[in-house]
């Protein structure tokens, strides 16, 4: 079985991105990968907002937009999915060739531009969920004349089968959304989708009578240095539950290949991995490790993984790594973590934490 997905991604580097991931997603429904053979060691657990996670490594927003395979992403390993981005009705999104390979940088670049099925498509297979963690990602569409209405109707409609909720303001592909980052629009966005979330539970929706779900902001890593405290202490006054760090770059740092560097789009992959973790770390330290964080960007082997942690994530993500690596890297870095808990006899994560936050915010970047 080994052997035959190793052909299958090889296969899958030979053909256009785009239709590789086609081809992914089809063989995830069809039931044809790798099952996570063990349970996870109980070390790996936490809980976090409440929410019993087996291991801290999840699926990133992107590769499942439509909610079609959280039931296999989960069978192969993964602590939890993030499905989406999402927005209110179906969206074709930028014209294709618009997923970019770059084997010798291991990195994407993608201009996607949101598509996807739209609410009810996502909604009407997440009525039959599988068991374990799933987030919702939301997003506004491209031609929302009121963003912010986009977030809340989506945060309405996904209350009562989400985990979680994650506010992506952070996609490079969507014209003006990253316009959201400024302070005032940010503060505005958050007021109205916490006053959504506050109406749920005031009126005893969601359906299941439970609380609505905890609310993330999902960041772009391209935020200035001196941007960054304000946007951290308005998502904390907001008293948003968490903070995904980060989305895909502008950036073009220690990309090697100029043809793939000169494409349009947001950079994922090994080159956005120093960039990421850094901004992980500055905003580890400046909310004080009291707002679990996501750290996601360039995780493709336990070292990288381990890195996030220490530099103050609580959870992980990943997209890109996986393309390259295939499904094995799922083990691998669990397997990476256990050691380095074991090496610091730690019966949890917890210590690791953080423990690296100071060095990686005073990082230079490349
Ligand atoms: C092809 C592709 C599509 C993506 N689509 C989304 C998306 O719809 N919403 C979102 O929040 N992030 C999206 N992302 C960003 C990822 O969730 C992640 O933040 C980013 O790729 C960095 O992680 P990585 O280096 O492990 O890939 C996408 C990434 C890729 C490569």
């Amino acid at each position: 079985m080994k052997g035959l997905y190793g052909l299958g991604q090889a296969l899958l580097q030979a053909l256009d991105p785009e239709r590789a991931h086609e081809l992914a997603v089809r063989s995830l429904e069809l039931g044809l990968y790798p099952r996570g053979d063990q349970p996870d060691d109980p070390r790996l657990a936490q809980t976090v907002w409440g929410l019993s996670f087996p291991n801290p490594l999840g699926m990133a927003a992107g590769f499942d937009k439509d909610a079609r395979m959280p039931r296999p992403l989960l069978a192969m390993g993964l602590g939890f999915v993030e499905v989406g981005t999402l927005t209110p009705a179906p969206q074709a999104g930028n014209p294709a060739p618009r997923i970019f390979r770059s084997t010798q940088d291991r990195a994407l670049i993608n201009r996607l531009g949101f598509n996807n099925q739209g609410y009810a498509a996502a909604l009407a297979r997440l009525a039959s969920r599988p068991p374990g963690i799933v987030g919702v990602n939301l997003g506004a569409g491209r031609d929302a004349k009121d963003r912010i209405a986009d977030y809340v109707s989506g945060i309405e409609r996904f209350a009562g089968v989400a985990d979680y909720l994650t506010i992506n303001i952070s996609s490079p592909n969507t014209p003006g959304l990253r316009d959201l980052h400024v302070p005032d629009a940010l503060d505005a966005l958050l007021e109205r989708v916490q006053g959504a979330r506050a109406a749920l539970t005031g009126s005893g929706k969601p359906a299941s009578g439970k609380p609505a779900p905890p609310l993330l902001v999902k960041l772009a890593p391209d935020i200035a240095d001196a941007d960054l405290p304000e946007i951290v202490r308005i998502i904390q006054a907001r008293r948003a539950d968490g903070i995904i760090v980060s989305n895909t770059t502008l950036a073009r740092d220690g990309v090697r290949d100029p043809r793939f560097a000169a494409e349009a789009g947001g950079l994922s992959g090994r080159p956005l991995f120093a960039r990421s973790t850094r901004m992980l770390a500055r905003i580890y330290r400046l909310n004080e490790g009291k707002l679990p964080l996501v750290g996601v960007g360039g995780i493709d082997s336990g070292d990288t993984a381990l890195a996030k942690i220490e530099a103050g994530a609580s959870l992980l993500q990943l997209y890109t790594g996986l393309v390259f690596e295939g499904p094995s890297l799922i083990g691998r870095i669990k397997q990476a973590l256990v050691g380095a808990m074991e090496q610091e006899s730690a019966l949890s994560l917890a210590p690791l934490i953080g423990r690296r936050a100071e060095a990686w915010a005073e990082r230079a970047l490349p």
